[in-house]
């Protein structure tokens, strides 16, 4: 069996910054407020007519993460694309990638876990590599929230929260045993999918019964969010799927040297933190510039904590990830 390896990395974010003190002039909230609760100063927006989308993010991110893997279109078997906010209803992310970046005929896969979705889409990654079906695989998460935000009063307990971006990763074969991807962890909890929610359009809430029904409060074509159920299950979550993939490794918590929580909310981040006793610079965040980017914020983190030299080789990386569905897991990576 092969082990699989990341070997490029790379992001993008929209060039159109939203401060918080911009929300506020919007909706009735306020920096203080913000921070307090999540963390976050600030969050990319795409501006229409800045010729973004979902997939053309996720196009600029992975032709970094390509040219860093030193890898071109051609060597990529295999295109797997996390998002929540797909550019289309269907089809997904990845057949418009791979359109764009003119990749032959090669497979694309979607993957519809919500914040979840990188971890889950690494993991798939890895489950091709080792069994010696493909050698190299595109992953992407890329998100456009903005577009589908209520950006009135009534949906500012969810639209502060969320901003825009994209990260990809390259994964690929490698021959070493005790370096690269060592396990990853999934799990899901689906009696709790309607906790953090977008109900419609889709074939339980269908285009003219949203019309007709149209309610003023609870609209289901806007994300709804039960934001301390989500905070409290969050939490617990994290720490299960972190101490699972440690356990499994015969690794403890000081064994760690990078953790990249996907990034939902700093608070949150800062509960494991504290639960496994890690320092500041074994934790990465920067929720702070990006807000929440769903299955975009780890391949962001990790692509900014690589670039600022705080992912060395031989490094233990732990990424962890809780969202929508419920829905969890863990990748623990020797680098
Ligand atoms: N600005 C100002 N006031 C606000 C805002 C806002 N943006 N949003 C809500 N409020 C008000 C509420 O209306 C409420 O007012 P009231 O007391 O008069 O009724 C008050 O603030 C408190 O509201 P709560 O919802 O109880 O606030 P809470 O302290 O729970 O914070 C938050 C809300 C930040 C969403 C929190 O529950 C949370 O972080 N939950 C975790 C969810 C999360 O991280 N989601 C990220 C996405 S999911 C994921 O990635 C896992």
């Amino acid at each position: 069996m092969y082990t699989s390896k990341i070997s490029g990395l790379g992001y993008y974010v929209p060039e159109n910054i939203v401060t918080n003190d911009d929300l506020s002039k919007m909706m009735d909230t306020n920096d203080e407020w913000i921070q307090e609760r999540t963390g976050i100063k600030e969050r990319r927006h795409i501006k229409k007519g800045d010729g973004n989308s979902t997939s053309v993010m996720g196009v600029k991110a992975a032709k970094i993460a390509l040219e860093r893997a030193k890898l071109t279109k051609n060597d990529i078997d295999l295109i797997i694309f996390a998002t929540l906010s797909p550019d289309m209803y269907f089809p997904g992310g990845g057949v418009r990638v791979q359109d764009m970046m003119d990749m032959s005929t090669i497979p694309a896969l979607d993957v519809r876990n919500q914040c979840s979705g990188f971890v889950y889409s690494l993991s798939v990654a890895d489950q091709f590599i080792k069994t010696g079906m493909y050698k190299n695989i595109l992953v992407i998460g890329s998100e456009n929230h903005s577009g589908g935000l209520d950006m009135t009063t009534r949906g500012r307990a969810v639209s502060v929260i969320f901003g825009d971006g994209a990260g990809a990763a390259v994964i690929s074969r490698s021959e070493s045993k005790d370096r690269g991807i060592l396990s990853t962890h999934l799990h899901s909890e689906g009696a709790h999918a309607k906790e953090l929610s977008l109900e419609g359009p889709s074939t339980e809430h269908w285009v003219p019964e949203l019309i007709e029904e149209n309610p003023k409060e609870n609209i289901p074509y806007f994300p709804y969010m039960n934001g301390q159920f989500v905070f409290k299950n969050a939490v617990v979550r994290f720490s299960e799927v972190i101490n699972e993939g440690l356990q499994a490794n015969n690794l403890s918590a000081t064994d760690i040297d990078m953790l990249i929580p996907h990034q939902a909310n700093l608070r949150i981040s800062q509960f494991v933190q504290k639960q496994f006793k890690l320092q500041d610079d074994k934790v990465y965040n920067n929720i702070q510039k990006y807000g929440n980017t769903t299955a975009a914020s780890i391949p962001i983190a990790l692509t900014e904590a690589w670039e600022e030299g705080k992912i060395k080789e031989g490094d233990l990386v732990v990424l962890a990830a809780f969202g929508s569905g419920f829905t969890w897991g863990s990748a623990i990576i020797r680098w």
